[in-house]
């Protein structure tokens, strides 16, 4: 019998503490207007002392079982999307794992920076199309604060911290009109490693490092690049961008994600944006935008649902889900 991910449940968490780019300005040569010209952001949620990964990523999964209807000891596999793990090993996936009560099958982490949650996703969508799971936990949990280097005006206003999570089940597959993860498409080219990289490491530095990025080089890969991979999942799928009825884009800079709505031709309303208050919480981005837009109603069963993201590696990829 082939199988799919069917989608059951969604949730988010943002640590409690607010901070404004009013505020970053007062240690930092940076003004608001910039931020938000430049960026869009306006706000992000930074961590408090003591608050880790998998606190948030915890929370998150809390909300998106209770969304399920399932318990943690239900699961049988959690993919967990982190760049900020709790610790250089053991994966913070087997942290979450234990707190959520799941004593059977596997949980494991997944590096793919700012695409991981696309990645986390297709990992465990195989998994569950191969028969080797029947519920599982996808989660994105960052604490980038962790990793800035708060003097660098160039990096630090532009990341935050947070958490998302989708449960998915098993399902048969019957054909088109089937809802859940229809596809998932990834890609990546080590050549562009220097581009956007942590300037230490357990085998280079023994430090945890700070985030270095080629802002410019970045911003334009990512407008072609997405712009291929989302064309490569309409493709695939047999669809147009006529069909799509939500955008939920990695939140990394408004104008990269208004430059793809506009390639795909959206309008601004089908477009769900949350950096001008989450800013860009990497792998967590996604799954923060699809508890939004699912919690308020946005997004509803049956629709479809275009993801897209590209971070550090480069790394990127798309996926068309049918919520
Ligand atoms: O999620 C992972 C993927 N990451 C991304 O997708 C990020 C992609 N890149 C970007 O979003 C943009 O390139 C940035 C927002 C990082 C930068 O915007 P930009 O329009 O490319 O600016 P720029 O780097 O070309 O810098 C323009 C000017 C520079 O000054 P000069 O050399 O023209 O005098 C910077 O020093 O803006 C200056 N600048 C700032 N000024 C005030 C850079 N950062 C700041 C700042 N406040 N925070």
């Amino acid at each position: 019998m082939r199988l799919r991910s069917e989608i059951i449940g969604c949730g988010g968490y943002l640590p409690e503490r607010i901070v404004t780019n009013a505020e970053l300005a007062r240690s930092l040569d940076t003004s608001d207007d910039w931020i938000v010209q430049r960026t869009g952001i306006r706000q992000r949620h930074i961590a408090a002392e003591g608050e880790l990964c998998s606190d948030l990523a915890r929370r998150a999964a809390q909300r998106a079982l209770a969304a399920a209807g399932v318990t943690g000891a239900e699961l049988d596999l959690i993919v967990l999307a982190t760049t900020t793990p709790d610790n250089t090993f053991p994966a913070t996936a087997t942290k979450v794992q234990a707190q959520l009560g799941m004593t059977g099958g596997c949980a494991f982490d997944v590096q793919a920076v700012c695409s991981g949650f696309v990645y986390a996703l297709a990992v465990a969508d195989n998994f569950i199309k191969a028969g080797q799971a029947r519920t599982a936990l996808v989660i994105g949990s960052e604490t980038f604060s962790r990793i800035l280097d708060w003097h660098d005006r160039s990096t630090c206003v532009l990341f935050g911290d947070g958490a998302g999570a989708l449960v998915l089940r098993a399902a048969p597959a019957q054909g088109p009109g089937d809802r859940g993860v229809l596809s998932t498409h990834l890609h990546s080219d080590g050549r562009d490693y220097p581009m956007l990289y942590v300037d230490g490491g357990p085998s280079s530095t023994q430090t945890t490092g700070s985030v270095r990025m080629d802002g410019r080089e970045v911003f334009r890969n990512a407008v072609h690049r997405l712009a291929e991979a989302v064309d490569e999942a309409l493709a695939a799928n047999r669809l147009t961008a006529a069909d799509i009825d939500w955008l939920v884009p990695h939140q990394a800079n408004r104008r990269i994600i208004d430059s793809i709505g506009r390639k795909l031709g959206l309008s601004a309303e089908k477009v769900v944006v949350t950096i001008d208050r989450h800013a860009n919480t990497s792998a967590a981005s996604i799954p923060l935008a699809l508890a939004e837009a699912a919690g308020d109603g946005r997004i509803r069963a049956g629709q479809l649902v275009l993801i897209e993201a590209m971070g550090g590696g480069l790394t990127w990829g798309a996926s068309l889900l049918r919520w």
